[in-house]
């Protein structure tokens, strides 16, 4: 499959079945996240790889977007370690969200589904997963397996063609 139909054949997927991710996948998966650039490679991202029953339920109460995946990560960065710019302003965001997308990517060329999850309480999640105060969590992703019959949903395939956005020298 080449670079072009793997980002199309991606998809949020909303529903898992109960079968477990293999540890060698979970690994091949943090790889992809750790090749992922960063602003003047800080290389801020911190991860919580959650697969324990009982911090899912916690993530659960947080969220109403967990879909009952074997694992979800909980992307956040180090506000002490991201780049700033001369105003002070981290980057650690957008970071975090390139390597939310290095995931995602190697997640669908395994077989695995994930669904960004940007809706959560995070003050809640914050408290319910004792996040330490230098961490910023930016966005959970639940992947596991696809249950069957899993389809994309009709907006996965409402795209804008680049023609739509893209402006050439002037906009
Ligand atoms: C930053 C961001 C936050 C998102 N948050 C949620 C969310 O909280 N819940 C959810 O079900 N989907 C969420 N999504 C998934 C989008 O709805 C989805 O990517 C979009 O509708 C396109 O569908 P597709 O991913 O199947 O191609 C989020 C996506 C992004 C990029």
């Amino acid at each position: 499959m080449s670079f072009l139909e793997l980002a199309k054949a991606r998809y949020s997927c909303r529903k898992y079945s109960a079968k477990a991710v293999e540890p060698e996948k979970i690994e091949t998966v943090l790889a992809a996240a750790a090749a992922a650039p960063t602003g003047c490679n800080n290389q801020p991202q911190r991860i919580l790889l959650v697969d324990d029953p009982q911090v899912l339920a916690k993530i659960r109460e947080c969220t109403p977007f967990q879909f009952g995946a074997p694992v979800t990560f909980v992307l956040c960065y180090d506000k002490n370690a991201c780049w700033c710019n001369d105003k002070g302003e981290g980057i650690g965001p957008i970071d975090t969200t390139i390597v939310m997308t290095h995931i995602i990517l190697q997640a669908a060329e395994l077989g695995l589904g994930t669904c960004i999850v940007g809706y959560y309480d995070k003050d809640a999640l914050i408290k319910a997963l004792n996040i330490p105060s230098n961490l910023d969590p930016v966005l959970l992703l639940p992947m596991g397996y696809p249950a069957d019959g899993t389809r994309p949903s009709q907006m996965h395939d409402k795209r804008v063609p680049a023609s739509g956005f893209v402006f050439r020298n002037h906009f």
